[in-house]
This record gives C-alpha cells, sequence and structure tokens, in this order.
C-alpha cells in the first residue's frame, strides 16, 4: 500500500549521497576483467596491518556492546596528538561528526558559511537542519581568500568550514591566513577545520589546526581513519575541540556509535607509524609521476597537498570520463562540484597511476 506520509519540508532540497561506483559495479555493468577506482581518495596500500591484528584479536568479544565513551581509542589519540581526552569525541567515520554538529548547533534559518567547491557533507548537513548554505568562491588557482570568507560572515552564521588540504582542490588555507580567521571570526561561530587529508600536507606553512585547540581557540578539528590509515569500510572519525564543544556535540551522539572493531582497529592504526609513513611516500612519489604524465599529455592540473588531484580534461571532460569507466578507471567527474571541465583523481598504487595514464593517453588520442 503507498504510503501518505509526508516528508520534513528540508528533505525537498536534499538528493541522496552518490558517492564513486564500486569496483564490482563496473565489473559486473561492463564484464570487464580489470577494473581501478581511483574515485574515493581512500588508501590504495591497503589497511594498517596493525588494524587488521586488533580486529583479529577484538572478534571473540563481539557479544558485547562496544565502548560508548570509545575510552581506549580516546587516550591513543589523545597521546598522539597532545590535546586532553576531554576535548575529544569520536564518530561513525567523520561524516557523522558533520551531522551530529549540524544537529548541535544548526537551527532553520542559521548560516554556515563554506569556501567552496568543497566536501559536500557540509551541506548535507545544513539542509537537514533547514539551515543555510553560503558559499564563499575561491580565487584564481583555487586559493583561500581570507577577506571573502570574513565578509561571508552575519549574525545568523553558526559554523564556517576549512577543509585544509581542501577536497576536491588540494589546495590548503596557510597558517598566517589561519591565525587571520581565528582572530577575526567572532567567537559566536564554530571554525570547523577538515583536516581529513592533514598526514599528506607537507608545505612548511601548513597547519594541521591542532595547535589552536590545544590553545583552546573557538576550532574543531575534524580527522578520519579512512584516509591516511586506510580504513575507510570501518568508519571512525573524530573531533579535538574545547571541552563545552564536545560536551554539547556528546548530547545528540548515540550510545554506541562506532562499533568495537572499528575502535580497536583505529587505536592499533593511530600507533602504525610504518603504514602513515609508507602511504606518505608512496603518495609523494605517485603525484609526481602524475603531474608528469600530465604535462606530457598537456593537462593543466592544481598542485595537491593531498592524495589526489584535479585535473582540467577541458570541455570534452565528461565524455573524456566515460571513456575512462567503459576501459575500467574510475575517477570522479568534476560536475557535482561545478567543474565541468575538470576530474579528480586519487593518486593510487605506482601500478595503478601507470594503468591509469596509460588508459588516459587512450582515450584522449580518440
Ligand atoms: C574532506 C573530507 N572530510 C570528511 C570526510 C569523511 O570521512 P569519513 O570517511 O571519516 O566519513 C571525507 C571523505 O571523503 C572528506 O573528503
Amino acid at each position: 500500500m503507498a504510503t501518505e506520509i509526508k516528508p520534513r519540508k528540508v528533505l525537498d532540497k536534499i538528493k541522496p549521497y552518490s558517492p564513486g561506483k564500486p569496483i564490482w559495479e563496473l565489473q559486473e555493468e561492463l564484464g570487464l576483467d580489470k577494473v581501478i577506482k581511483l574515485a574515493s581518495n581512500e588508501n590504495p596500500l591497503g589497511p594498517s596491518p596493525k588494524g587488521i591484528e586488533a580486529i583479529s584479536a577484538g572478534l571473540t568479544e563481539l557479544n558485547r556492546y562496544p565502548d560508548a565513551d570509545t575510552a581506549a581509542l580516546k587516550e591513543a589519540i589523545a597521546g598522539k596528538l597532545d590535546v586532553k581526552k576531554e576535548q575529544l569525541i569520536v564518530t561513525n567515520g567523520a561524516d557523522e561528526l558533520i551531522t551530529l554538529m549540524s544537529e548541535a548547533f544548526l537551527d532553520e534559518g542559521d548560516e554556515i558559511v563554506v569556501p567552496s567547491p568543497s566536501f559536500s557533507e557540509y551541506d548535507f548537513g545544513a539542509d537537514l537542519m533547514g539551515a543555510t548554505v553560503v558559499p564563499v568562491p575561491f580565487d584564481e588557482g583555487f586559493q583561500f581568500n581570507v577577506q571573502k570568507i570574513l565578509d561571508a560572515i552575519t549574525e545568523k552564521t553558526k559554523l564556517l568550514y576549512i577543509c585544509s588540504p581542501n577536497n576536491p582542490t588540494g589546495t590548503y588555507l596557510s597558517k598566517s591566513d589561519f591565525d587571520e580567521l581565528v582572530a577575526a571570526v567572532p567567537k559566536r561561530v564554530l571554525i570547523v577545520f577538515d583536516g581529513a587529508y592533514s598526514h599528506y600536507a607537507t608545505a612548511e606553512d601548513y597547519t594541521d589546526g591542532l595547535e589552536y585547540v590545544r590553545a583552546d581557540k573557538n576550532v574543531l578539528v575534524l580527522q578520519t581513519f579512512s584516509k591516511v590509515y586506510g580504513l575507510a569500510g570501518l568508519r571512525v572519525g573524530f573531533g579535538a575541540a574545547p571541552e563545552t564543544v564536545i560536551q554539547t556535540i556528546l548530547k545528540v551522539k548515540e550510545p554506541f556509535n562506532v562499533n568495537s572493531l572499528a575502535q580497536a582497529a583505529a587505536k592499533a592504526a593511530i600507533a602504525d607509524d610504518e603504514h602513515v609513513n609508507a602511504s606518505i611516500e608512496s603518495n609523494t612519489s605517485g603525484a609526481k609521476e602524475l603531474y608528469q604524465a600530465f604535462s606530457e599529455l598537456g593537462l593543466s592540473y592544481v598542485e595537491t597537498t593531498s592524495n589526489f588531484i584535479l585535473v582540467q580534461l577541458g570541455p570534452d571532460a565528461e565524455k573524456l570520463y566515460n571513456d575512462l569507466l567503459a576501459k575500467g578507471v574510475i575517477v570522479r567527474y568534476g560536475k557535482i562540484w561545478g567543474l565541468p571541465e575538470y576530474v579528480r583523481v586519487t593518486i593510487g598504487t605506482k601500478e595503478e597511476n601507470e594503468f591509469f595514464v596509460e588508459v588516459l593517453k587512450e582515450v584522449l588520442s580518440k
């Protein structure tokens, strides 16, 4: 029987998230043997081996509920990042934290400010609560413009998102610019610093935002175990912020939001320096290989401080994106970010990068 129940009005605005196509789906659709996915900024080296060991050890305890307070994991994060346990909240992926912050701070009619294009979940959280998204365009070369960001803040602004390195551009906000923002933004606005890709950012003037949390500034730093730690499938993220901010967000958190295997694996992965360093090294050399290939093909790209590259394929980008798909290479098409001439490619293993470049050459020469 068809239902007549009406959804909340704000849902009219919300379209379900469209993730990159999974490998199996493309394989089934096109009967391809080899498919590579460079579309979701995952770690191509795989999960932290120490994380996998911790999962095996935790299997026999699955009859128990997980620790609602994620105490052991918080202790590990606090030790690693030099913040207090009370300044941390652990969530079911950083995505959940974005939703929880939206639920905790946004009333209908409030505003969030987002240098754009950026990660779509900020808009989702605002839309869900009936709040308004105020996008701030980047300058030339997708550079942040602090003055434009400050100009966008109004009486209604509650959250300012700074994604650095920014997804999908790979550009970052310098420490001096962030200092300026922190000093100028009114205290009634929480600055959310999304450092999902912080580990990959090695520039001298980069900040991962954590020093501001240690100094008890009005900043929440969000990080995830889905990228450099290679645990995207487990769904663990966290926020570090002043204790009062954390206390507020905890009010809307479900008790058992992070499962026990995820907690155990994340605790082991954060101590797995070998895996983290190998992942960063592989990413740095992969970026160089891809830059060189793009230059040889006469394609412009945005220099990245992250594990993905935004590359300009020109007016035929959509066709080229589909041609790549048909040959087993999944990247992200830029139209979703208002960048119809671009694709975003995740830096893969050496072998994946080579396969991507080979197929890119083929589709460009057609
Ligand atoms: C900028 C940014 N923030 C947050 C996330 C969410 O990460 P998680 O997998 O922990 O939900 C992503 C995932 O792609 C991201 O790109």
